[in-house]
């Protein structure tokens, strides 16, 4: 083993740990308050799960269809949610995304145009009218691009290739954090008030997922030990179209513009089944509906030879395919010699976000932690229990911003104190653990959880199988507790990954114990043994609690709904539009 040396504290009015979308906004805000902001980034910068959302920034600013309008974007979303999203953010964030557009432009993003000159916008699954802005199918990256550059030109400092392995505090208020960095193994220490997680999801948890390595729920846990409360965690989004073929990219992700753009999805016997399960929204349908119908199909025989359901594009014009859609093209072509402008998609369903992250206040994304704030992927409330396509983009870009605002003015008004010595060197001891123990290799242990929780939590729940997979994971815990790691601290993934596993076998607990307590099938969250709603469980939310020994899980109540929202939630998108 190579001990690591702390060599200085790094000081900042608020530390951002995530450098995806959300980060990133929350940095340039949180800078424009008049902040000292630090950025935190486990990879490189640019490298995020946010590019990963392609097809779309959903925002009703009206450009292709001036009836939409943010009560129309409102009424979707809690739709798409069913009923148990956080009112107040569906609410701000409907209002707020069209803005978040207009500073993007501003700031030098460039989206498609329609011929009168505004920006393009396209239909995804559950909203009403084409609302999502967007570049082709790049649209993430051309947000992050976007971001990056702004955060550069103002100056923010970012730590590349750093992961934070605990959050720090004084009498019971965030005071910093420390971690590590990739390169050399050296531990760092950062001194600040105030802390925004942003740090996206939790896909890693799970065998096949279309987020990459990054994506291993390390802000939901650092959240979760430092005494925040997660929430949904039972809800996690399977997106419908992942690429099933070569086995070496199983997961990645098939953009939903595909069937934005007019894609049909049929079986082996040329059905469009989808007639089968919502005739009228067919391809369209929220992405719940449409990743059970293709897990349906493939396991009642119907499926394509890989074990997917046929995606096809192929019926429109060559060059519309290969200008709406040009990384699907290049990826087909590159991974599965597949030309999508004459051969169908092979697809199915992939792990691809997580509605449920940690409890935060709707209008200023304060945790229950004093100096704690969340935000994108890794906070929960906007979604309920499916999220529609392109709701993440403009989640990150209006709770980015106001994570970034409310922080700055937390820290520009808080004491700032120095992390204690113990504190710093009990965290450099935990983080240190892994070369001094003797049990396993943490690689086999991380497939061993991503694959029980793939079968045991995954597109379909039942007790027996929840009840199992938390019997799994209590013991994936104990021994995640002792895996070893060996060799250098410099670039070493295996002690990465030994300190990875312990985050998701933490955060897997939350999921199975939320999904065995939501005795009901709402949105992502679907039980046989509980096919329908219950309407008790439509007042509120799971709510998991951790004492740095137990995890526990209770439901709490939502407060009411003012009367405004309550109707425009029920009330069909037209009634909405014209009000
Ligand atoms: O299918 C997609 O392009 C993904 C978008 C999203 O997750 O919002």
């Amino acid at each position: 083993m190579t001990t690591t040396t702390t060599s200085q504290i790094h000081e900042a009015d608020v530390l951002i740990i995530g450098a995806g979308g959300a980060g990133l906004r929350a940095a340039i805000e949180a800078a424009a308050q008049g902040a000292r902001v630090a950025v935190i980034c486990k990879s490189l910068l640019g490298k995020a799960h946010t590019i990963v959302a392609e097809g779309g920034i959903a925002a009703a600013v009206g450009s292709v269809d001036p009836r939409d309008n943010w009560k129309v974007h409102f009424h979707d979303t809690m739709q798409g949610g069913k009923f148990v999203n956080n009112w107040r953010m569906a609410q701000l964030h409907a209002q707020e995304s069209p803005e978040e557009i207009r500073n993007l432009e501003l700031w030098g993003a460039l989206f498609d145009r329609t011929e009168k000159g505004g920006v393009m916008q396209r239909l995804f699954g559950g909203h009403t009218y084409k609302r999502l802005v967007h570049v082709g199918d790049r649209t993430g990256l051309e947000l992050i691009r976007t971001l990056q550059d702004k955060a550069v030109a103002e100056r923010i400092q970012v730590f590349m290739e750093t992961t934070i392995t605990k959050l720090l505090k004084h009498d019971g208020k965030i005071c910093g954090a420390a971690g590590y960095v990739r390169e050399t193994g050296r531990f760092i220490v950062f001194k600040a008030p105030a802390v925004v997680i942003a740090a996206g999801g939790s896909g890693r948890i799970y065998s096949v997922t279309s987020n990459s390595w990054e994506g291993t729920a390390d802000g939901q846990a650092l959240a979760f030990r430092a005494g925040a409360e997660l929430m949904d965690m039972e809800f996690i989004q399977f997106h419908p179209t992942g690429m099933v073929w070569p086995h070496s990219v199983r997961g990645i992700l098939v953009t939903e513009s595909v069937r934005g753009e007019g894609g049909h999805l049929t079986n082996s016997l040329g059905e469009r089944f989808m007639e089968r399960y919502d005739k009228e929204r067919m391809e369209l349908s929220t992405r719940d509906v449409v990743a059970r119908a293709i897990y349906t199909e493939v396991k009642e025989g119907r499926g394509s030879p890989h074990g997917g359901a046929y995606l096809s594009i192929a019926h429109l014009p060559a060059d519309f395919v290969k200008r709406k859609l040009p990384s699907m093209h290049e990826q087909f072509l590159a991974f599965a010699k597949v030309d999508i402008t004459k051969e169908p998609m092979e697809v199915y369903p992939t792990t691809h976000y997580h509605m449920g992250g940690i409890r935060v206040d709707g209008d200023s994304t304060a945790t229950n932690v004093p100096g704690l704030f969340a935000a994108g992927e890794s906070a929960a409330g906007l979604h309920g229990a499916n999220r529609l396509g392109g709701n993440s983009l403009s989640d990150l870009l209006v709770f980015g911003a106001r994570a970034g605002r409310y922080a700055a003015q937390y820290a520009l008004g808080a004491e700032h104190i120095t992390p204690s010595a113990e504190e710093i060197a009990l965290a450099e001891h935990e983080a240190q653990a892994p070369f001094e123990a003797t049990g396993e290799n943490p690689f086999a242990l991380q497939e061993e959880m991503q694959n029980m929780m793939m079968s045991e939590v995954g597109v379909y729940r039942v007790e027996e199988k929840l009840k199992n997979a938390l019997n799994q994971i209590r013991d994936l815990q104990e021994r995640a507790a002792n895996v070893r790691a060996t060799g250098s601290v410099m670039y070493n993934p295996v002690w990465h990954t030994a300190l990875d596993v312990k985050n998701m076998a933490l955060i897997a607990e939350t999921i199975a114990q939320s999904a065995h307590l939501r005795t009901e099938s709402r949105g992502a969250h679907s039980r046989v043994d509980f096919p329908n709603y219950d309407a008790n469980l439509q007042k509120g939310n799971m709510v998991a609690r951790y004492d740095g020994q137990n995890v526990t899980v209770a439901f709490v109540e939502q407060p009411p709904m003012p009367q405004e929202l309550h109707d425009l939630t029920y009330n069909k998108p037209e009634v909405a539009a014209a009000a």
